[in-house]
């Protein structure tokens, strides 16, 4: 069932994160408040929808667990720093996240900004320093250029540049579609990618699929987040509902009105679903969470 097979992935995840954020002996006080905000910003609670596309996607192909274990946990050290630095009072200035106050709240700017700074090099120091048992060194390196071009200018850093311009001024649909393509489409599809990336022998036809599936997916993840911040409320979300309207946001429900956004939302599942069919392995994990994407409620 997918909900007992995202939990286990979920739970594989957590374990992990838990390891690795293990608390260690600091010898300075700072060392210890920096190490002690990571921990806090990563074993918070999230979702884990990264990781589990890694697993899931990964694991479809004939990857090991063990193996995805790492780009599992980088992923969302990358995610979990964007979050961090997407709740700061100079970006979306949120105070809560994952049901608990935000980084800068908990703790305070500098070390919200450095906790940030210091996941985003974690996550590139976990891919090369696994003991990967199929994983090869140029596999590796397509992991490390997969997320660097996914984090960085090219994809979700750039995307947030471009949310933060065009807060509080008037978009074109294709302008939001961008934005949310490079904000948050990015690393899912990264995800994607290397959980692909630590399979054997990967088919070119399949990682074409794969690209389209992940595309769709990661714009549909967005607008959905953009349709539950309307929608949903506070509790469920973990986060507070309406930040985007208190931020004078451009969202797809601005644009579409909600009708019309969940309607693209849809459409985008469709194609997801759609490119799924083309692919020559047991998609049905992949399938259902596309499903989910367009019914989860936080
Ligand atoms: C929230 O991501 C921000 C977006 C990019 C839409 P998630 O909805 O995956 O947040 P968590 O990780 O579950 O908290
Ligand atoms: C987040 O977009 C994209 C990131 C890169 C973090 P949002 O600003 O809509 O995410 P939430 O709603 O705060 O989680
Ligand atoms: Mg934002
Ligand atoms: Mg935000
Ligand atoms: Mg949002």
């Amino acid at each position: 069932m997918f909900s007992q097979q995202f939990a286990d992935f979920q739970q594989r995840h957590e374990q992990h994160s838990a390891q690795h954020f293990d608390p260690v002996a600091h010898d300075s006080k700072a060392a210890k408040q920096l190490q002690q905000a990571m921990r806090y910003s990563m074993l918070n609670g999230g979702k884990r929808v990264r990781p589990f596309l890694v697993y899931a996607t990964g694991s479809m192909l004939g990857a090991t667990l063990h193996d995805l274990d790492a780009p599992a946990l980088a992923i969302e050290c990358i995610h979990s720093y964007s979050l961090v630095h997407d709740d700061l009072p100079a970006m979306d200035n949120d105070t809560l996240r994952r049901g608990k106050p935000t980084c800068h709240i908990q703790y305070d700017e500098a070390t919200a900004i450095l906790a940030g700074d210091a996941l985003q090099a974690e996550a590139f120091r976990i891919i090369t320093q696994h003991p990967y048992q199929l994983v090869n060194a140029q596999q590796q390196l397509s992991m490390v250029a997969t997320l660097a071009n996914a984090a960085g200018l090219p994809g979700m850093c750039g995307g947030q540049a471009l949310d933060i311009e065009a807060t509080g001024k008037q978009l074109t649909l294709a302008e939001l579609e961008r934005i949310h393509n490079l904000k948050t489409g990015a690393l899912i599809k990264a995800a994607v990618m290397l959980g692909a990336y630590c399979a054997p022998n990967l088919d070119d036809n399949v990682f074409v699929q794969l690209h389209t599936w992940a595309d769709a997916i990661g714009l549909a993840f967005q607008v959905q987040d953009d349709i539950l911040d309307r929608t949903s409320d506070t509790v469920t979300l973990g986060k507070t509902q309406g930040s985007d309207a208190a931020n004078h946001k451009v969202t797809y429900p601005t644009l579409l009105g909600l009708e019309g956004a969940i309607e693209k939302r849809n459409q985008l599942a469709e194609k997801a679903l759609h490119a799924l069919s083309g692919i020559p392995y047991n998609t049905k994990l992949l399938s259902e969470f596309t499903d989910y994407l367009v019914t989860r409620d936080r």
